[in-house]
């Protein structure tokens, strides 16, 4: 009989070899290529002779639907991220570090809906019947309807799934833990998690059931596995938080029936995930308004405006090379706010400074508008001097040194008067300022004007910088 051919699959990626390597050429990982038998689908092609096609009934745009498209948990953070509720007939993937609350979450959303009358089915293949019930009693659902099932196995999984009356919502926790009769590779591989997602993925097409499947994150931030099982699905979200800090976020990555720039904030509790209504303030919560180096951000997160505190440091180094350490922002960028500072605003830092730069509460930004918050915060930071306590910043800046307008102006102002700052610092050619707002604002046509402002004069920042 003919050997049956191996192929090696990078862990990580999921990009094939003809033969093992140490180094992954598709992602550059290390120690991550596993021998797999192809029979679990990948590229191998099938091993039977294809069965005759049958043809299936073609249909039309406009008809029947029979239900409510999507199913509102009522958590309406969780509602938030999601567009409005699961999709029938969709595949969601929530993933995140161990730890961070994924289960918490879906068991407290299955609860919320099974008490609206949905069928739910959770599956788990991490935990003992025992340790769910415990969570669930924690949790105070422990009276709702919720079916449980530990197992790993798709295809029970899938006949369990078949039996009674078709399942409104169906949780799968893990994706990692799932394995399948048909792929002969080890549970945990990439052919196993690949094979037992499209399984789930086919019966939530096939039945219109949503299915929520739950993956781990690995240290570099991917689903843990396969990437593809991201391509796969129709909705990523994903959980991030800080260990130290009690809040989480749940940000989607991927949707295909709804926004994808939305967050939703919770806290975590001893009786599971509470919802965050107002994030501002919780993430200015342990604010220190007289210390140099900190300015309000005045953020948006999809529809949502969201204030936080940018912190820098500079301070003298004691090492060879400055320091350059980045907590919640890009540092590539931090690099570019500090070159346009140095080579526009006459700002020296120089080789014997270290930059430090923190997003308050573990928070991560990832507009550009947040460009002038941050200069101003280390431009603070170096002249010692603290910035106004009533006062948010944002614009994004170029590399000529000019600060250019963002988008959703009133909304930011709204915000940030609601949480009774008086003065804004903003883009100068900002179009959409509101009219009849009693804040100040002071629009900066370019950083040095910026930096003017703070220092009282560049002058007086250059000489406290030649004196020391
Ligand atoms: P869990 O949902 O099990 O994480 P994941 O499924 O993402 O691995 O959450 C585990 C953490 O949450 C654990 O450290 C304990 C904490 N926790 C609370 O603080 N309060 C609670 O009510 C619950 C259920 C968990
Ligand atoms: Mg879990």
């Amino acid at each position: 009989m003919a050997k049956a051919r191996t192929q090696f699959v990078c862990q990580n990626c999921g990009t094939l070899h003809s033969r093992w390597a140490g180094k992954c050429e598709g992602c550059g990982e290390w120690n991550t290529i596993i021998e797999e038998d192809p029979t679990g689908g990948i590229g191998g092609g099938p091993t039977r002779a294809p069965k005759k096609g049958r043809p299936v009934a073609l249909t039309t745009l406009s008809g029947e639907i029979e239900d409510a498209p999507r199913i509102e948990t009522g958590i309406s953070e969780l509602d938030r991220v999601t567009g409005g509720g699961f999709v029938r007939g969709s595949a969601l993937l929530v993933g995140g570090d161990p730890g961070i609350g994924k289960s918490t979450v879906l068991m407290q959303a299955a609860a919320a809906l099974s008490r609206r009358k949905h069928r739910v089915i959770y599956v788990s293949g991490e935990e003992a019947i025992a340790q769910v019930r415990l969570r669930a009693q924690r949790l105070g659902a422990a009276d709702s309807d919720v079916l449980l099932a530990a197992e790993t196995n798709v295809e029970d999984i899938l006949a369990t799934l078949s039996e009674g009356k078709r399942p409104d919502l169906v949780i799968i926790d893990s994706i990692q833990t799932l394995w399948s009769d048909t792929a002969d590779s080890a549970p945990g591989t990439v052919t196993q998690v690949r094979t037992g997602v499209q399984a789930m993925i086919r019966f939530a097409k096939q039945t219109g059931t949503a299915v929520v499947l739950v993956g781990h994150v690995t240290k570099e931030g991917q689903i843990a596995g396969p990437r593809v099982v991201e391509h796969m699905v129709d909705a990523v979200l994903y959980f991030e938080g800080d260990r130290g800090h009690h809040y989480r976020i749940l940000r989607t990555v991927k949707n295909r029936f709804g926004p994808t720039d939305e967050i939703g904030v919770f806290e975590m509790s001893d009786r599971g995930l509470r919802e965050v209504a107002n994030p501002s303030e919780l993430f200015l919560g342990e604010r220190n308004e007289k210390s140099p180096g900190a300015a309000v951000f005045a953020g948006m997160e999809g529809t949502r405006p969201l204030l936080v505190e940018v912190q820098a440091l500079v301070a003298p180094t004691s090492l060879g090379t400055p320091r350059r350490a980045v907590v919640g922002w890009d540092s590539a960028r931090l690099s570019m706010i500090l070159a346009v500072l140095e080579a526009h605003c006459g700002v020296r830092l120089g080789q014997h400074d270290d930059v430090y730069l923190n997003v308050a509460g573990g928070y991560r930004i990832s507009e550009p508008a947040a460009d002038l918050a941050v200069a101003s915060a280390l431009v603070s930071s170096l002249a010692g001097l603290a910035l106004p306590a009533d006062c948010v910043y944002f614009g994004e800046v170029s590399l000529s040194g000019a600060v250019r307008p963002v988008a959703h102006t009133a909304q930011r102002l709204k915000e940030a008067e609601k949480l009774g700052f008086s003065q804004a610092v903003l883009p100068s050619a900002t179009t959409d300022l509101p009219k009849n707002g009693n804040g100040r604002w002071s629009e900066m046509e370019s950083l040095p004007d910026l930096v003017a402002r703070i220092a009282g004069s560049r002058r007086a920042l250059q000489q406290s910088d030649e004196a020391e």
